[in-house]
């Protein structure tokens, strides 16, 4: 363990001369956490790792690493490493000298250099491939490269920045559970930035959902998942996204213009409101009918099959367990409990009390 460190955030703001890009972020990450920073292109991930590591001033809040003011602390001071959004390796370095570039500022020996290499080239799977040069890599070993570049300096605080961007989907999936193992391992505080919500789902503890510059909402993943605090972090984590409508209530029953109606046993003040419901909960009329929907798309993927189709002016997706021979075109009857309804108000925020209950992280055996 490298001594871990806790971080704080207090209302930090970036001012370009554009305008604000980070409206007011607050967040306390915890030592030891893995913590990650998600949101769409442009919303202010990099710029907020940027800040943290002392690469970008803060314009305005503080921030505190392990309970020290660091706002004006030099980025060699703050004891962490970052993994870039594009991270470059040296071209003609090789693959050890790459790994250890950092290590001569620090005035580390080249004996302890070269221990540690080879300790964390052993970690990531790169003792084969110390003598090679970048070009004699393929995608992933490169992005492992970077990563032993941040691991090697034994910062307790390390940044990544969409590090397994390059990648494709297999490679991702491992390289996933890779960086959470080491993460583990060496007890780091990981701030990790991704676009993608499979990614956040899959390694925080906590994650932190932004838009715009502004927090909509913080928390461990299933918590959001099943209570997601408004419309945008309802339809952003998940995939297919949680289906939304604006609708009225009537008589137990929310109405979609040009759609359906659904029953739940609540209301919105005003009556008026957005409703959504998970893909996962619509499913296959067995008795009660809630609504037949009318196929646009079917998609069977092996283990569950996607069905699309219009909910008054809504695309929405069911997703059925199992593999259906369905066409475009046909009608298949629906159902939606009652309970599996969620609310929004019309600002779109959660209303309380139409949150899915259940347990808190999922069934235990
Ligand atoms: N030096 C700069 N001057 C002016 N505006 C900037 C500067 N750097 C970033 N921005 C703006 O700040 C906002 C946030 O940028 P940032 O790079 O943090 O986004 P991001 O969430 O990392 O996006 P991506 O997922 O595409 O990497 C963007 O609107 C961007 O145009
Ligand atoms: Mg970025």
């Amino acid at each position: 363990m490298l001594g871990m460190k806790s971080l704080r955030l207090e209302n930090i703001r970036k001012k370009y001369d554009g305008g604000e890009v980070i409206k007011g972020i607050d967040a306390t990450v915890e030592a030891g956490e893995f913590f990650v920073l998600v949101g769409p292109s442009g919303c202010g991930k990099s710029t907020i790792l940027r800040m943290i590591a002392g690469l970008e001033d803060i314009t305005e809040g503080s921030l505190w690493i392990d309970g020290v003011y660091a706002n004006g602390l030099p980025a060699n001071k703050r004891q962490l490493s970052m993994v870039f959004q594009n991270y470059a390796l040296f071209p003609h370095l090789t693959v050890e000298q790459n790994i250890t570039f950092g290590l001569y500022t620090k005035k580390i020996s080249k004996e302890e250099q070269r221990s540690r290499c080879l300790e964390t080239a052993e970690m990531l799977g790169l003792t084969e491939l110390l003598k090679r040069k970048p070009r004699q890599l393929s995608g992933g070993q490169r992005q492992r490269v970077a990563l032993a570049r941040a691991i090697v300096t034994q910062s307790p605080i390390c940044l990544m920045d969409e590090p397994l961007s390059n990648l494709d989907a297999k490679l991702r999936a491992k390289m996933r559970s890779e960086i959470r193992q080491i993460q583990r391992r060496l007890g780091l505080t990981m701030i990790y930035v991704t676009h993608d919500q499979v990614e956040a789902m899959t390694m925080a503890d906590r994650m932190m959902i932004l838009d715009k510059g502004v927090v909509q909402q913080v928390g461990r993943p299933l918590d959001i998942y099943n209570s997601p605090g408004n419309t945008f972090v309802a339809s952003f984590i998940g995939s297919p996204p949680m289906n939304l409508a604006e609708a009225d209530y009537e008589d137990g029953r929310w109405r979609i213009p040009a759609g359906p109606a659904i029953n739940s046993a609540h209301s919105l003040p005003g009556k008026k409101g957005t409703i959504g419901v998970r893909p996962e909960h619509i499913s296959r009329a067995e008795e009660k009918v809630t609504f037949f929907a009318e196929l646009l798309n079917v998609e069977v993927l092996g283990t569950e099959t996607l069905l699309g189709f219009a909910v008054g002016n809504h695309q929405w997706s069911a997703r059925w367990p199992g593999q259906w021979q369905l066409c475009v075109g046909q009608r298949v009857p629906c159902y939606v409990a009652p309970e599996h309804v969620m609310l929004f108000d019309k600002e779109g925020q959660a209303a309380a009390g139409s949150f899915i209950s259940g347990p808190d992280k999922g069934e235990a055996l």
